[in-house]
């Protein structure tokens, strides 16, 4: 069993997503504990009503950054975290919290990175006229959205597409590869060589999610 630990700032879909994965049986993990840099985050809800242990820990009362991100290290090594898990989480993490958890950090982004890196990507999709965008769960490091892809879904942007259609429309494919790319650290398969990353024995090739899904 996966021990993970989820940081969220918002509406916590994501989360809502690892949490139901795990209790349908298809993700081998547990949620040690969620971290949120805001107190009015919905995310928080879906703690109290699941009862996972739960942390506010603001940025505007920590003295500095390294302040705010020792903090938030401690509570994740009192728990034992093996994975970190961004879910949603609005800050860019430095050096310091990284070497905390080398190559156990990852993100989710809603786009095909590097495309569309950084804040409203689903809106820069829709200025830029892609016709393909997506999601992507990556490892993180100190570039941001830019660490080693470990799987991608390809989604179609439609000529009536406002920012929330769209949005909607990857977020089903988040609620998908980001409880599959936990699973595949709880099964010791994601390997690293450089920048790039590999899922061993996974298939791969196939549209719209490459590599496949094994757990949906
Ligand atoms: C998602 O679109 C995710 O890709 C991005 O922030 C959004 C979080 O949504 N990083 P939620 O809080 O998980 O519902």
């Amino acid at each position: 069993m996966l021990r993970i630990g989820v940081l969220v700032s918002g509406r916590g879909s994501n989360l809502q997503a690892i949490i139901d994965t795990i209790k349908s049986g298809k993700l081998n993990a547990s949620i040690e504990v969620v971290i949120s840099d805001n107190p009015k985050a919905y995310a928080l809800e879906r703690c109290k009503k699941h009862k996972i242990d739960y942390q506010i820990i603001e940025m505007k009362n920590s003295p500095s950054r390294k302040y705010f991100e020792e903090k938030i290290v401690g509570i994740l090594k009192s728990k034992n975290v093996e994975l970190v898990v961004l879910a949603g989480f609005m800050r860019i993490l430095s050096s310091y919290f990284l070497k905390n958890f080398p190559y156990r950090v990852i993100n989710i982004h809603p786009s095909l990175i590097p495309a569309f890196q950084g804040l409203h990507a689903q809106r820069q999709a829709l200025d830029f006229g892609a016709k393909f965008t997506g999601c992507t769960v990556h490892l993180v490091d100190e570039s941001v959205d830019g660490g080693p892809v470990i799987i991608q879904a390809v989604v179609p942007v439609l000529p009536e597409d406002t920012e929330d259609t769209l949005a909607q429309r990857i977020l089903r494919w988040e609620h998908k590869i980001l409880p599959q790319a936990i699973q595949w650290f709880s099964e010791e398969r994601v390997i690293i060589e450089g920048r790039k990353a590999f899922i061993k024995d996974a298939r791969y090739g196939e549209l719209p999610v490459n590599p496949a899904l094994e757990i949906f």
